[in-house]
């Protein structure tokens, strides 16, 4: 998890004063009278959003609309990794981040438990899920989206569901070249914290019996835990490993 030393909260034109408050007392971060040098968290009329270094990032969904309609959702790597002939499937993604890949799985069909353990990011990502729910367009897919803010080594033991899969993104290792990730990575890169815990993680999944675990690699990354997957689906710039239980 990050530090918060370096991030404040700074209410901007039709930011809600209670909103801030909340948010500033569940976070542990202050509200502040300036943006601040580093990361801020503003609250405006236009919901939650993060800034820092000349960047503005907001969570929204509707982004993502054009990979999910007019039959383009089949073909994204990670719809086509989790099909099932399960009526009313579950989907466990337990490092959610913005909620992007989970966005996928619930517009095919999965009821989604997200779990995001970094305070800022879940509350950016509720933010934009907040919003998501008054568009008409997303709503239905938002609707099976279930964010829990913690972490899902602790508190995927007590879903107490069998999901038909565990998906798994923690952050890669640090890349050497940095300068063409785009403007939401930079911002939310400076965030998260490569993740220390691989092997707890895929232990917790495994737990849950899932049929599979669907991890997302760096291309020539090693394996999460160094455990084997059962296939790779190799795309441009990442792939994914299943490990089939
Ligand atoms: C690379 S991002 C995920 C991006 C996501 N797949 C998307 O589509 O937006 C990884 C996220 O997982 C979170 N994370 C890592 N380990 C976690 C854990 N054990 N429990 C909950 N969140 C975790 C990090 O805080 C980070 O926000």
């Amino acid at each position: 998890m990050n530090d918060m030393k370096n991030i404040t909260i700074y209410i901007d034109d039709g930011g809600d004063r209670d909103t801030a408050l909340t948010l500033s007392r569940h976070i542990g971060i202050p509200i502040a009278d300036r943006m601040g040098d580093e990361l801020t968290l503003v609250v405006d009329g236009s919901g939650l959003s993060l800034v820092g270094g000349g960047m503005r990032y907001q969570g929204d969904f509707s982004r993502m609309l054009s990979r999910v309609t007019k039959g383009r959702l089949h073909h994204e790597m990670i719809v086509k990794l989790a099909k099932t002939k399960t009526e009313h499937p579950v989907a466990v993604d337990a490092a959610a981040g913005m909620g992007e890949d989970s966005f996928l799985l619930a517009a095919a069909g999965y009821e989604v438990y997200l779990f995001e353990r970094d305070r800022v990011i879940a509350a950016l990502l509720g933010d934009a899920l907040h919003r998501a729910e008054e568009d008409e367009q997303l709503r239905g897919i938002v609707g099976r989206m279930h964010l829990m803010e913690g972490d899902s080594i602790e508190l995927m033991p007590q879903l107490g569901i069998t999901p038909e899969i565990i998906y798994l993104d923690p952050m890669f290792p640090p890349r050497k070249k940095s300068g063409l990730i785009h403007k939401k990575l930079q911002l939310i890169q400076k965030l998260e914290q490569p993740c220390a815990d691989e092997r707890e993680l895929f232990a917790a999944a495994a737990a849950l019996h899932p049929k599979k675990i669907i991890i997302k690699r760096p291309l020539n990354g090693a394996p999460l835990a160094d455990r084997k997957p059962s296939y790779t689906v190799k795309g441009k710039a990442i792939r994914y490993d299943v490990v089939v239980l």
